[in-house]
């Protein structure tokens, strides 16, 4: 990785959605990297102040992806690079409010790639959905070619919706563009709520002694991949001329069960609650997941490096660590 690493000193780099779960680790990683300026356009909907990573060279705009103002404020300060990153999360938000579901993953991410193109950026990479793309009838471990549009959220629609926008404005403009397929990243940096993921509310519940409550039978499986494994991936991603116009699966190429999970979070906690089953919510009809990231190790040198059981201790570290804010923050 060390090759992409110094290309991003002295960039301006805008990051959309970056005081979100991966948005806040990659922001602090670039301003690490000697970035010249990491700008992130959040509107906090979905993330917190306190989780911004605060340094000289990151500047954080509070508005809005639709908001035209915000995005001439963002785009004045010249970006070499755009991370494209908020977005309306995720299946469940977006079965209950599939308008705004639209909105911001739709007419959002058409206004950031307007202006991406307009600023002329080295390199626009958009977040798409691995979990999202593929469909039933695609063959596991998931190759990039094998999507479906027959898909079963909102969220999963405006996700492939997005990837399609990305790809008109590159055949139309040659805007180089890459389409990140992220499968359930977890790590360090994401608050527990009811529309986010199952590992920090896991995490959240089992700190509380609470039973916890797995949708299904626990035998289903993720490819749960670790944040900073993504933004390796996602480094990459902007710097590699391989890289533009492709679609490219960044996951750890492993699948867990829900229930093994469960279990270590249960006992990385000392939680003796155990676990509930309920019922699988309807749209949760894809029950295995895998990806196949054959793409990104022979385009982007992509390989994994954390372990699960490993990356899941890091999180209880978080959630020890932010334990007040956590507590402060946590909406269900
Ligand atoms: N976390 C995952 O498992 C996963 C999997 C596949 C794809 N993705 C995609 O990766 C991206 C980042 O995911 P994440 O887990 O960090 O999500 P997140 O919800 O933590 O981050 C999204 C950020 O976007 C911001 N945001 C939402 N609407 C906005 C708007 N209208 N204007 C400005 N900011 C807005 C939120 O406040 C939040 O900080 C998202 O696009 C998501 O769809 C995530």
């Amino acid at each position: 990785m060390e090759d992409v690493y110094s290309e991003y000193e002295g960039k301006v780099v805008l990051v959309t959605g970056g005081a979100g779960c991966v948005g806040s680790n990659l922001c602090r990683k670039l301003a690490e990297l000697n970035a010249k300026k990491v700008i992130i356009l959040d509107n906090l909907s979905s993330a917190y102040e306190w989780n911004i990573p605060k340094a000289d060279n990151v500047v954080f705009i509070k508005g809005d992806i639709l908001d035209d103002e915000m995005l001439k404020r963002a785009y004045k300060n010249k970006p070499d690079y755009v991370f494209h990153l908020a977005a309306h999360f995720a299946n469940q938000n977006s079965v209950d409010n599939p308008e705004t579901d639209l909105m911001i993953n739709g007419i959002g991410t058409l206004k950031v790639l307007q202006y991406a193109q307009l600023a002329g950026v080295e390199r626009f990479v958009y977040s798409s959905s691995g979990c999202g793309v593929y469909g039933l009838e695609s063959k596991m471990p998931f190759e990039e070619h094998d999507v479906s549009i027959s898909l079963h959220t909102p969220y999963q629609v405006t996700k492939l919706l997005g990837e399609l926008y990305t790809n008109y404005f590159h055949n139309l403009y040659d805007l180089p563009v890459v389409n990140a397929r992220f499968f359930n990243v977890f790590g360090p940096g994401e608050v527990p709520g009811k529309y986010r993921n199952v590992i920090p509310n896991f995490m959240y519940w089992a700190m509380n002694s609470l039973p916890l409550p797995i949708t299904g039978d626990g035998t289903e499986t993720r490819d749960w991949t670790y944040v900073d494994d993504i933004i390796n991936g996602l480094l990459a991603m902007g710097i590699k001329e391989e890289a533009i116009g492709e679609a490219i699966n960044l996951g750890s190429g492993q699948d867990q069960r829900v229930i093994d999970m469960a279990n270590i979070v249960n006992r990385l906690t000392y939680n003796d609650s155990g676990i509930s089953f309920i019922e699988r919510r309807d749209w949760d009809v894809k029950t295995k997941l895998l990806s196949s990231i054959d793409k990104a190790k022979k385009l982007l040198d992509y390989q994994p490096q954390m372990k699960f059981e490993d990356g899941l201790e890091k999180v209880h570290e978080w959630f020890v660590e932010n334990r007040d804010d956590i507590k402060r923050s946590a909406e269900f």
